[in-house]
């Protein structure tokens, strides 16, 4: 791809089937079947089970008289053990099609096991970009919170439980064939994950807007996401509001197709070995990322700053300086009525791991597309920041 003046000249913006609507999650068995189903694996998890949508996927799969076979090994940040029981299981069973229905931990596993059923091998076999050489199974991915944008992306990210890291898979192959968000299964998530969910979605679109790849096309989604979370996260957290909560959905749905066309930044390269060290809830580890990461972003964006605040419900008169003081208020003001956690040493991180996070996160893909370049010592010192 080729960049001049800021913005690039080639690119390609990707992005699977989309079908979004309140009460759609019973249309998941007439996607599996124009897909081509007869057996088909349902990676979900517990929570999922118990809020009665595992049910509503199950039943919707038989009423198209398919088979349907649910996976339950799914913890958040899926290990590679899962995955590869997973795909274990779908072979053994002589399943042809996967649904992962769940937050970004079902949907990645979902992904994972589709991908060792299909290539053989180990989890560790396609970490990073475009090690992927076969076609995957007919997937479809149903995102049950207001984060990931897994079910968009061209991401997979599982643990391995040797390593204790986070593994990132990155390629077209692993971006699904249909997304099917039905917002109304938010209306029974806790309020805590739609808070972090809501956080990590943020996160993804304020990264993909300052990213060195974003492009008009990748920037009007995510300019959209900052925009329904600014007017919609209040609401949807104290109120419950239904209309609120959807428009969650559709700002995780619009960071997803961002990030996963241009990619991230500091939070996420910053996030991966946080997590995998210390199995944090992502979305948590994002809110209190984000606002140090801006802050040092801000003198490689300052064209893009006014753009931002816009879509933070501020208007400025084009002056960088006063857009950059708009933003980090109205950021924080956002992260503080999620209520998320505001300091890594309340999830339990060591202050003596700090230097070794850094280290790490150097070696993630995320970094890549950071905008301002960073040294080891400029991700400890954003790391001390947000202790
Ligand atoms: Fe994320």
């Amino acid at each position: 791809m080729g960049q001049s003046g800021g913005e690039l000249h080639h690119y390609k913006f990707e992005v699977p089937e989309i079908i979004f609507g309140r009460g759609l999650l019973g249309r998941v068995g007439s996607c599996a079947s124009r897909l081509g189903g007869r057996r088909v694996f349902v990676v979900s998890d517990a929570g999922l089970f118990e809020a009665g949508w595992v049910d509503t996927v199950l039943g919707s799969l038989r009423d198209s008289g398919l088979e349907a076979v649910y996976y339950d090994n799914v913890s958040p940040n899926p290990r590679d053990r899962q995955v590869e029981d997973g795909a274990r299981e779908y072979l053994r069973l002589g399943a042809d099609v996967v649904v992962g229905l769940g937050g970004g931990s079902a949907m990645d596993a979902a992904k994972g096991i589709a991908l060792l059923a299909s290539n053989g091998g180990r989890v560790q076999d396609y970490e990073g970009s475009n090690r992927i050489h076969k076609p995957l199974p007919p997937l479809v991915l149903c995102p049950t919170t207001c984060g990931t944008g897994s079910d968009v992306s061209q991401f997979a990210i599982i643990t391995d439980t040797v390593r204790h890291c986070k593994m990132t898979i990155m390629s077209r192959t692993v971006a699904p064939d249909i997304s099917l968000t039905d917002p109304d299964t938010l209306e029974t998530l806790p309020e805590e994950f739609v808070c972090t969910t809501a956080a990590d979605a943020l996160s993804h679109a304020v990264e993909a807007f300052f990213s060195i790849a974003a492009t008009s096309l990748t920037d009007v989604h995510a300019v959209k996401a900052v925009r329904l979370l600014s007017t919609s996260l209040v609401a949807a957290v104290r109120a419950r509001d239904a209309k609120a909560l959807e428009n969650l959905s559709r700002a995780s749905l619009h960071a997803g197709m961002a990030f996963s066309n241009s990619l991230l930044g500091i939070v996420h390269a910053l996030a991966h070995p946080i997590g995998g060290l210390y199995d944090t809830a992502h979305g948590c580890v994002n809110a209190i990322l984000l606002p140090e990461v801006i802050r040092y972003n801000l003198p490689a964006v300052e064209d893009k700053l006014p753009e931002l605040a816009w879509g933070l419900g501020h208007r400025t008169d084009g002056d960088p300086d006063e857009a950059a003081s708009i933003i980090c208020d109205a950021v924080d003001e956002l992260l503080e009525a999620t209520g998320a956690p505001r300091h890594l040493s309340s999830l339990g991180v060591a202050r003596d791991s700090l230097p070794e996070l850094a280290e790490r996160a150097l070696n993630d893909a995320c970094i890549l597309t950071s905008p301002r370049k960073a040294a080891v010592s400029d991700l400890l010192s954003i790391l001390e920041r947000a202790y």
